[in-house]
């Protein structure tokens, strides 16, 4: 489907007017910004926010500035540069990513959403994402920043689960030719900074007046947002806590040191058997990345 309904150009037009005076200037979303570049911030912003991938990014740039960079060095070289950005495992799909570029496309990333989705660990949302921000195609973009300002503004509700439902509802605000990336991009940032999940800011909203949630009284979700689980403690802390030790070590670490770091270690012995499995680090009685 292409092309919007009346309603949807009005709340199309509202956002990418309001987006042109209030979006935050980032990086990746300068004209100097390659696709690669675009494909590293989408997959270091997928579980981690702006502020946190800032410094990391760049200096994942200077040193990577192409997928034939990253792919020439060992996957533990991706893994201590993720640092604690977290979902470690994402720095290993970079990789794998990188060195799927070179093989398959000569180390260009390519520029169609089916080539992207193909790469190993690249899925719907980062493909769609990098052809539309890296090359400007149309496509739905829409993460959870994008599914609720369109489940608020069209839906009349504070939220909607990802489905086929909300996906339909998201593209039909996509509008066509050069404006599609815009729109994911401008809607993205509507979602981050005025249309947030707990706080949002009707008041500055370029398209407070078209909303069907707040013209119905901005009603609560039905089901309570599941509670986010406390960090301390868990196994996320813990694998976060192995990591570091054996990234900030000079050389390979024991495993008894290792274990031992941490107050649990049944919880320990199971998640260094875990980052082992997954790839992340190596080893047996003494630890490392690869590489
Ligand atoms: N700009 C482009 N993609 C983005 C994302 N995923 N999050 C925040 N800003 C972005």
């Amino acid at each position: 489907m292409s092309g919007v309904g009346e309603r949807e150009d009005s709340v199309v037009r509202a956002v990418l007017g309001w987006y042109e005076t209030s979006a935050r200037d980032l990086p990746w979303r300068r004209p100097d910004a390659t696709p690669w570049g675009i494909l590293v911030s989408e997959v270091m912003l997928q579980q981690t926010p702006v502020a946190r991938v800032l410094e990391p990014w760049s200096a994942w740039m200077e040193r990577w500035p192409t997928p034939t960079a990253l792919a020439a060095e060992a996957s533990g070289a991706a893994v201590a540069a993720w640092g604690r950005l977290g979902y470690p495992r994402r720095a290993l799909r970079l990789h794998q990513a990188a060195v799927a570029i070179v093989d398959r496309h000569g180390g260009v990333v390519p520029g169609t959403y089916d080539e992207l989705l193909a790469l190993p660990g690249i899925g719907d949302y980062t493909a769609a994402a990098v052809a539309s921000f890296g090359f400007g195609m149309r496509h739905v973009v829409v993460d959870t920043n994008v599914r609720r300002v369109v489940a608020r503004v069209a839906a009349g509700v504070a939220d909607l689960p990802p489905s086929a439902a909300s996906r339909r509802l998201a593209e039909s605000y996509v509008p066509d030719g050069p404006d599609a990336p815009r729109w994911a991009v401008a809607s993205m940032e509507l979602g981050a900074l005025v249309c947030t999940a707990r706080s949002p800011r009707c008041e500055v909203c370029p398209v407070g007046d078209l909303c069907a949630w707040r013209a119905a009284g901005m009603p609560a979700l039905d089901v309570p947002v599941r509670a986010t689980q406390s960090w301390h403690g868990t196994d996320r802390q813990c694998r976060g806590t192995l990591l570091a030790a054996v990234r900030e070590s000079a050389g390979p670490v024991t495993r008894d040191a290792l274990v031992s770091s941490w107050a649990d270690p049944e919880q320990a012995e199971r998640c260094l058997e875990a980052l082992v499995r997954e790839g992340l680090l190596h080893g047996d009685e003494t630890i490392s990345l690869y590489g």
